[in-house]
């Protein structure tokens, strides 16, 4: 069987940032319209968890354009780590998929819908622990139930329970998880994604309207407990002890 890239990767979406245009302020008709709302709201809200204060040192690792630079007081230095090519980052990572920073060099780390991207998980998250200083905080999030978006790749999902594992067994503690879109909104986001490109062009803003519409509703009637088990994002936020 090939291991070149799928068919279908023309359909794939890269997710909130990438190539195909930043969809943050997404209007309501845009195929990702409810997650491009909800998601941001809910990484500012759990971004005071990272005590950074006015005049801390943040990571941003993997930082594309840098979305959520104003999570953090103007005084605050947020530095963007990221593969070659990317003009926005201060410090470029290394094949092997290393900072060149130095340890314990950083007060939070920040990495929003990279985990899934990056070729060896464990790696990645090790780096996060080394670079943060003893009580330092990382806000991470990633994809529990998402379509394939690669950026350049797409390689891994979690579970609630596995995403937790891989962050404690990188030597840190967990302070918060949450899940971001529940599972009957994401089912309906599912259902929307494998309709949508097969669609004649003007019908697509009006069906991903109805859907994102059905989707928020969804989303508003789930449980918070049935959100942190089964998300289409999971955000953690942890603490080198
Ligand atoms: C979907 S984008 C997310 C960007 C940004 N953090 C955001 O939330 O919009 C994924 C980012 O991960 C970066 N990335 C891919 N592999 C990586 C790796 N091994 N280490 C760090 N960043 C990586 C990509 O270059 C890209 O900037």
């Amino acid at each position: 069987m090939s291991t070149s890239t799928p068919p279908a990767a023309r359909e794939a979406p890269r997710f909130l940032a990438g190539a195909r245009g930043d969809v943050r302020g997404a209007r309501p008709w845009h195929r990702l319209a409810h997650i491009a709302r909800a998601l941001p709201a809910a990484l500012r809200r759990l971004a005071a968890d990272l005590q950074v204060g006015d005049t801390g040192r943040v990571l941003d690792f993997g930082c594309a354009d840098m979305p959520y630079r104003d999570f953090f007081a103007p005084g605050a230095e947020v530095v963007g780590a990221d593969l070659p090519g990317n003009p926005r980052a201060a410090v470029t990572i290394a094949p092997d998929g290393s900072v060149p920073v130095a340890d314990a060099s950083f007060d939070a780390v920040l990495s929003t819908q990279v985990l899934e991207h990056v070729e060896d998980p464990a790696r990645y998250l090790a780096e996060c622990h080394r670079v943060l200083r003893p009580g330092g905080r990382m806000l991470l999030s990633t994809h529990g139930l998402m379509v394939w978006h690669p950026d350049p790749v797409d390689h891994w999902r979690w579970t609630c329970s596995g995403l937790r594992k891989a962050v404690q067994d990188a030597g840190l503690e967990i302070v918060r998880f949450e899940g971001i879109m529940g599972l009957a909104a994401t089912g309906l986001q599912f259902f929307q994604d494998a309709v949508y490109w097969r669609l004649p062009v003007p019908l697509r803003a009006p069906f991903a309207l109805l859907c994102q519409g059905l989707v928020a509703l969804a989303d508003r009637v789930e449980p918070r407990a049935s959100k942190d088990l089964n998300a289409l994002v999971f955000a953690v936020v942890a603490r080198r002890p």
